[in-house]
C-alpha cells in the first residue's frame, strides 16, 4: 500500500474515532437528563396525587358537613328560611315546608317577594326591616295558606361573615296553635274554677232567702182573695223558681261531670229533644225546618243520655236564637273515616282520637243563622260569654265539657250572615250494620 493512503486512512480512523466518542458522550449525558426528567415527572405524579387524595378528601369533609348541616336543619321542629343579598331563597326546610304548605323545591332559588304576598307579606317586610336595622326581631303572625291559618312566631336575624359583613337573613319560626290552644284552655280552666266558687257562694246567699219568698208568696196568693193579686203572687212564686233554676244550673255546671255511661242510639237523644227546639221556635214567632240526616241512624255511642240530651239541646237552642223569623236546622249523623277525623282533630287536640278509637260517628248541627265570625269563635267556649240579652253565656262551654267526658271532639265552622255549624266526633260503639 502506498505510503499516502496510509496516512489518509489514519486520519480518517482518528475522525471517527472521535466522532464516536464525542457520540458515546452524547449519548450519556442524554441518559443522565433523561434520569433527571424522569425522576422529576415521578416526583411531580406523587405530589399530584397526594394533592388529589387531599381534595378527595376536603370534598368528602364539605359533603359530609353539609350533610350534616342539611340533616340538622330538618330534623329541627322549627322552620328555617335563609334568603341572601341578592332577595333570593337560600334555605328552606322540612318544618318550613310542613308549615307553609310549599315545597323547598320550588320556592329555593326564587325572590322572597314573589312568594310571601298577600296575607304573608309580613314575612317579606320582616326581612327587609332585618336588612335595615341589621338586628334580630320578633313577631307573631298569622301564616294563610289555602284554608290554613297558622299563628307563627317568627325570629329573624342578620347572618353575618367573619368579618361582620352581612351576606342575609335567617328567619326560624314555629307553629304556635298547640300553645295558643293549651293557653286558651288555661284559661277556660281559670273561669270554670271561678265559677264554681261564685256558684257556692251565690247557692249559699241566694237560696234560704228564695225559698222564703217562694213560701212567702204561697201563704200569700192563699191569702188572697182577687184574682188579680192571685196573678201578682203567682209572678212572684214564678220568678223565685226560675231564680232557683238558675243556681241549680250554676250548681251543676261548677261541679265535676260524673256521666253515667249506657249504650245509646244519639239519633234517638236527638228525636227526645226536638220538641223542645220546636217549642223554643214557637215562643219566637218563628218558622222552624229541621232537616234529619240520620244516615247512621242505629249507631251506637256509649254515652250519659241526659247530659247528651242537654249537649243536643245547647247546639239547637242557639241555632234558633241565631235565626231570624224563618230558618232551616240540618241534624246529620254518619260514620266518620279516618283521614276526615285526622283532619279535624288536628285542630282540636293533635289526632288523639285518631291512634286510640278505630271508628267514629260524626253528629253536625248546621243552621241558616247569623253566623259567628272568627274573632268571635274563640269566645264562644268560654264560660260567661254571650253575645245575647237574656243569655248566660253558659251553654258551650257545658256543653264542651259534656263532649270532652265522652271521649269526643267538638268543632265549629261559621262564616258571618250564612249560618254555622257544630260538629261532634264520638268513638263508635257499634256500627250501622
Ligand atoms: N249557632 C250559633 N249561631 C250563631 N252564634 C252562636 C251559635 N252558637 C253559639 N253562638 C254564639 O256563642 C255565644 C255563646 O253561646 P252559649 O250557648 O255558650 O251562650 P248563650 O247562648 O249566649 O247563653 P246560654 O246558652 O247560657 O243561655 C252566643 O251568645 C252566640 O254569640
Ligand atoms: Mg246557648
Amino acid at each position: 500500500m502506498p505510503p499516502q493512503l496510509l496516512a489518509k486512512e489514519k486520519t480518517d480512523i482518528d475522525i471517527l474515532t472521535v466522532a464516536f466518542r464525542d457520540f458515546t458522550q452524547a449519548t450519556q449525558s442524554l441518559k443522565a437528563s433523561y434520569q433527571v426528567v424522569k425522576s422529576q415527572v415521578a416526583r411531580l405524579n406523587k405530589e399530584l396525587a397526594e394533592a388529589n387524595e387531599k381534595l378527595s378528601q376536603k370534598v368528602r369533609e364539605l359533603s359530609g358537613t353539609r350533610n350534616y348541616l342539611n340533616n340538622t336543619l330538618n330534623s329541627m321542629m322549627n322552620g328555617v328560611i335563609g334568603i341572601d343579598l341578592q332577595e333570593r331563597i337560600t334555605i328552606f326546610n322540612q318544618a318550613a315546608e310542613i308549615i307553609t304548605s310549599y315545597e323547598a323545591e320550588e320556592v329555593v332559588g326564587l325572590a322572597y317577594q314573589k312568594i310571601f304576598t298577600d296575607k304573608n307579606r309580613f314575612f317579606t317586610s320582616l326581612f327587609k326591616k332585618t336588612l335595615q336595622e341589621r338586628r334580630a326581631l320578633i313577631e307573631e303572625r298569622i301564616f294563610h295558606r289555602f284554608n290554613k291559618r297558622v299563628p307563627l312566631e317568627i325570629i329573624t336575624n342578620p347572618v353575618q361573615d367573619r368579618e361582620g359583613k352581612i351576606e342575609g337573613v335567617l328567619a326560624v319560626f314555629r307553629d304556635v296553635s298547640l300553645v295558643r290552644k293549651l293557653q286558651e284552655e288555661i284559661r277556660d280552666k281559670e273561669g270554670l274554677a271561678m265559677t264554681g266558687e261564685m256558684a257556692a257562694s251565690v247557692a249559699h246567699e241566694i237560696r234560704n232567702p228564695l225559698s222564703g219568698i217562694e213560701g212567702f208568696a204561697l201563704l200569700l196568693k192563699d191569702s188572697l182573695r182577687e184574682k188579680k193579686q192571685k196573678e201578682w203572687a203567682d209572678s212572684i212564686i214564678e220568678g223565685a223558681r226560675n231564680l232557683d233554676n238558675l243556681v241549680t244550673n250554676l250548681l251543676n255546671f261548677a261541679r265535676p261531670l260524673r256521666p253515667d255511661f249506657q249504650e245509646i242510639e244519639p239519633a234517638k237523644i236527638i228525636e227526645d229533644v226536638l220538641p223542645f227546639a220546636f217549642q223554643e221556635a214557637e215562643k219566637k214567632k218563628m218558622s222552624l225546618e229541621v232537616v234529619k240526616r240520620f244516615i247512621a241512624q242505629k249507631a251506637k255511642i256509649k254515652g250519659d243520655a241526659d247530659l247528651l240530651k242537654q249537649a243536643f239541646l245547647n247546639f239547637m237552642l242557639n241555632s234558633i236564637q241565631a235565626m231570624a223569623d224563618e230558618g232551616r236546622l240540618t241534624i246529620t249523623i254518619k260514620q266518620t273515616n279516618f283521614s276526615y277525623v285526622n283532619k279535624f282533630s288536628r285542630e282540636e287536640k293533635g289526632g288523639y282520637l285518631l291512634t286510640k278509637f278505630p271508628r267514629q260517628v260524626l253528629i253536625e248541627f248546621s243552621d241558616t243563622g247569623c253566623g259567628i265570625s272568627s274573632e268571635e269563635k274563640k269566645r264562644i267556649f268560654r264560660p260567661f260569654y254571650t253575645t245575647k240579652k237574656k243569655g248566660y253565656g253558659l251553654g258551650m262551654a257545658i256543653t264542651r265539657r259534656i263532649i270532652q267526658s265522652h271521649e269526643g271532639i267538638i268543632q265549629v265552622e261559621s262564616e258571618k250572615g250564612k249560618g254555622t255549624t257544630f260538629s261532634v266526633i264520638f268513638p263508635l260503639k257499634e256500627a250501622e250494620d
